[in-house]
């Protein structure tokens, strides 16, 4: 079964009419969009339908899931933060600061805390090398930058979002 077709034909569609029907591969960043949005993450199966559809070997798109930040083939917390450790913002402290940071929230680097709400990785640079330590955090809504962090100033906002019921 191809949940992806069956749930989307119309969205599917309209995204491989915007293509040259011989280069329809072209629309795997949408479809990989559209499967984590419906997965929650790139699973073996998302990555399996949007291989059916664009006919394209499934160990290609994987290799695009590793390659992007924002696509993830693990599950991960309602909260994801990916601090830069890069090396301009390692010299900025970045390393320092996500492991204190994990040590605050009790888990490691690629972890999510017990209650599901946070998960912590690390990525390479996000364009804001002057501004580290800084990270970006995505949600189902969408992404946020939080740049010039400290411990304190990313766990008051953790808080915030532990004390939304
Ligand atoms: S190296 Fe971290 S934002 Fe560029």
């Amino acid at each position: 079964m191809n949940r992806l077709q069956e749930k989307y034909p119309t969205e599917i569609e309209n995204t491989l009419a915007k293509y040259p029907p011989d280069q329809k591969r072209a629309a795997v960043m949408p479809l990989l969009y559209l499967a984590q949005r419906e997965y929650g993450y790139i699973s073996k199966q998302a990555l399996q339908e949007i291989s059916e559809i664009l006919d394209v070997p499934v160990t290609e798109i994987g290799q695009l899931v590793g390659f992007y930040t924002l696509y993830h083939d693990q599950p991960g917390g309602k909260y994801r933060i990916q601090v830069c450790t890069d090396l301009p913002c390692a010299l900025r402290g970045a390393e320092e600061f996500l492991e204190q940071l994990c040590e605050n929230l009790g888990i490691r680097v690629g972890e999510t805390t017990p209650d599901g709400l946070i998960t912590i990785e690390a990525v390479m640079c996000l364009a804001g090398c002057d501004r580290a330590p800084l990270f970006q955090v995505q949600t189902a809504e969408g992404l946020t930058y939080h740049e010039n962090q400290s411990v304190e100033s990313a766990m008051k906002l953790i808080r915030t979002w532990q004390s939304i019921p």
